[in-house]
């Protein structure tokens, strides 16, 4: 069954500025694209960024993301947060491993991407292929890019159906002020938190260098599989939680924002989601893989690293 999301801006929007990994395929490996001596080209990125090549709809597009970040950041306040995280720790939706739940974000196909004509499954090994390629002792690294899209399953029926701007775009904190680095920052000031004193400071209720694990984040699938994952017992390293909680932490990682909260080991991870981002990048060229060929491996790592069923 494919279902098909309506909604057209889901992570494939051009926009202003930048370039997401996830939203665009310019690395076309196989199509003539330049690339530097690693493999790899890292663009300046960003959720809903401007790409490389341009689409005949350019500004029809750009109004949709527009759109899209108007909802987001409107919708997206502490108290939303605080009641998205209270009712997905529940973790009452369904049981099942992580390859399961691969194969069930086939089910999500983003019909306003030009470009993705791939199953999703492909997307997430074609990233972890790749950093398997330049890293193949950091074997907690391929899970981790196998796994980091997992929660865009909540745009699911079963998983609440939640709109798009629950689920996807860039993340940011709540609780303090909105940093100008934010995409679309002007729809912010309609937004209940903007102006609450206790959330308007640069810091609002953290102090300097809280760590991220305490800052509340906007709701989306980064923070619902972080969640699924540690809340089942996940043993992958600090370093692989962070890059699945805050890889479309867009103003911290591309705009240097927010780092006034972070502590020292976040310093040390975000070296690792750095890495990371890179190839989510390259993840969506035109390689394909032979998803039974890596099967076994995949599913060697998901045995090392999580138990065989989970509570989603
Ligand atoms: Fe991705
Ligand atoms: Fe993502």
């Amino acid at each position: 069954m494919t279902i098909l999301i309506e909604q057209p801006y889901v992570e494939t929007q051009s926009e202003e500025k930048n370039v997401h990994a996830e939203e665009t395929n310019e690395l076309v490996l196989d199509g003539g694209f330049p690339l530097p001596q690693d493999g790899f080209y890292a663009p300046d990125m960003n959720a809903f960024g401007k790409a490389f090549r341009s689409y005949d709809a350019e500004s029809e597009r750009q109004k949709n993301v527009e759109e899209f970040y108007r909802k987001q950041h409107i919708n997206q306040t502490y108290d939303f947060v605080k009641k998205m995280r209270e009712k997905y720790a529940k973790l009452d939706k369904a049981e099942m491993g992580i390859w399961e739940c691969c194969e069930l974000l086939n089910e999500v196909v983003d019909e306003s991407d030009p470009d993705l004509d791939e199953p999703q499954i492909e997307h997430l090994l074609q990233s972890a292929e790749a950093i398997r390629k330049d890293y193949p002792n950091e074997d907690w690294l391929h899970l981790t890019a196998l796994i980091h899209d997992l929660g865009k399953i909540l745009l699911l029926p079963s998983f609440g159906e939640l709109p798009q701007w629950a689920v996807v775009g860039d993340t940011f904190p709540l609780g303090c002020a909105f940093d100008e680095a934010n995409i679309h920052h002007k729809y912010f000031k309609e937004n209940a938190d903007y102006n609450n004193p206790a959330y308007n400071t640069k810091n609002g209720i953290y102090p300097n260098g809280v760590g991220l694990d305490n800052v509340m984040m906007s709701f989306g699938h980064d923070d619902y599989m972080y969640l699924v994952a540690k809340e089942n017992g996940c043993t992958l390293p600090s370093a692989g939680l962070f890059i699945v909680r805050y890889h479309s932490f867009y103003p911290l990682h591309k705009e240097g924002a927010y780092k006034h909260l972070m502590n020292e080991e976040d310093f040390e991870n975000l070296k690792w989601l750095n890495i990371f981002n890179k190839y989510d990048l390259y993840s969506k060229s035109k390689v394909r893989v032979d998803v039974e060929k890596v099967k076994p491996y995949y599913m060697s790592l998901i045995q090392k690293y999580f138990p065989e069923k989970l509570k989603w």
